[in-house]
């Protein structure tokens, strides 16, 4: 990395004729990005995590819908072409409801023209990094109120939920670096983030760039950690919120979340208002995202489990409302456990 900090990346960058994303699955190894000017480009790094998180998918998604004006316009598409074309983008990961929503709220300017989809999605990213530094505020606030410490906090987090995850700054991690910057933060235990890694590939790198004392975990070292009084509350980020507050998240969040029940300590949901999804009643009604059992079976591209072995790899899982002590939006905090539901408050 040059002289920006990780907190200043911005993950999915417009150039002018297409999309620069930085590929999240080479780091840390290398910070390469790759240039995107097609739609099946698009949905391919989508598909493969180059680009992920919640709001990063939602960017990528918005400046999707100026690919396929581009590509249409190149190709001589017909309007029935370019909304299959922006369709494909809004279905290409099921579970984080950002990407259909930021897809959903530029696409009608495709009738506008370029410069009208630009516009659009430049309010998406803009929106996203304000909300962060809004989110990063209030969650430190309320949990500083909350466990009122006389001495600075360990957190735990898992998955990814930093400035590569987002349009910058981050949710979780956003108020993490928010505790940070007020040199609250003693030390956060990364979970590592099984299958692919986002906690010790890119939370850890992102913690390390910017000085913040950390240590990464396997996941299975969560609950224990927990319980032994190592932590003084876990942050994760969301993505999709019910209405009751269900909250889908990576694979390992609802271990982490019943271990901080049964320990007493502060289960914390970052996320933006396009995170919440009011029409989805409850958690069971969220499609979770299945992905390649290679994933599972192999390590590092070697498989390692029995050739015999089938693989079962859901991407996500939902933690139930009543185990959310704190939904941190851009709005302010939801106490969900105590029954402020995003139903009820973010209509
Ligand atoms: O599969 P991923 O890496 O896209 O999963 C990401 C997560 O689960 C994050 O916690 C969530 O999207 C919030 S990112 C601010």
């Amino acid at each position: 990395m040059t002289d920006e900090t990780s907190q200043d990346l911005r993950a999915v960058e417009w150039t002018g004729d297409g999309l620069s994303l930085i590929d999240q699955t080479a780091l840390p190894a290398r910070l390469d990005r790759i240039a995107v000017r097609e739609v099946d480009q698009l949905v391919d790094a989508i598909v493969r995590l180059v680009v992920r998180g919640a709001p990063a998918i939602g960017a990528a998604g918005a400046y999707g819908v100026a690919i396929a004006l581009l590509q249409g316009e190149r190709e001589g598409w017909t309007r029935d072409q370019l909304l299959a074309a922006i369709a494909r983008i809004r279905e290409a990961r099921p579970t984080a409801v950002n990407l259909a929503v930021c897809v959903d709220r530029v696409a009608p300017f495709a009738g506008q023209g370029l410069a009208a989809v630009l516009a659009e999605a430049d309010a998406v990213v803009r929106e996203d990094l304000k909300a962060n530094h809004d989110m990063g505020a209030y969650g430190a606030d309320w949990l500083l109120k909350r466990t009122a410490p006389d001495r600075p906090l360990r957190i735990l987090t898992h998955c990814n939920t930093g400035a590569l995850a987002t349009a910058g700054w981050g949710t979780a991690l956003g108020v993490i670096r928010e505790l940070h910057s007020r040199g609250l933060v003693e030390l956060v235990h990364a979970d590592e983030t099984r299958p692919l890694l986002q906690g010790s590939r890119l939370t850890a790198w992102e913690l390390d760039h910017d000085g913040i004392p950390h240590v990464v975990q396997a996941d299975g070292a969560a609950a224990g950690t927990i319980l032994r009084g190592e932590i003084d509350a876990a942050i994760v980020g969301a993505d999709r919120i019910a209405a009751n507050g269900d909250t889908a998240n990576k694979v390992g969040t609802v271990g982490v979340a019943l271990a901080c029940a049964h320990a007493g300590i502060p289960f914390i949901v970052a996320a933006p208002t396009t995170t919440v999804d009011l029409a989805t009643a409850t958690g069971d009604a969220i499609h979770i995202e299945m992905r390649d059992e290679a994933e599972i079976l192999n390590w590092s591209g070697v498989r390692t489990a029995p050739a015999g072995s089938r693989g079962h790899n859901p991407a996500f899982d939902v933690t139930p409302g009543t185990l959310v002590t704190a939904l941190v939006t851009e709005r302010g905090v939801l106490e969900v456990s105590a029954g402020e539901l995003p139903g009820d408050r973010l209509r």
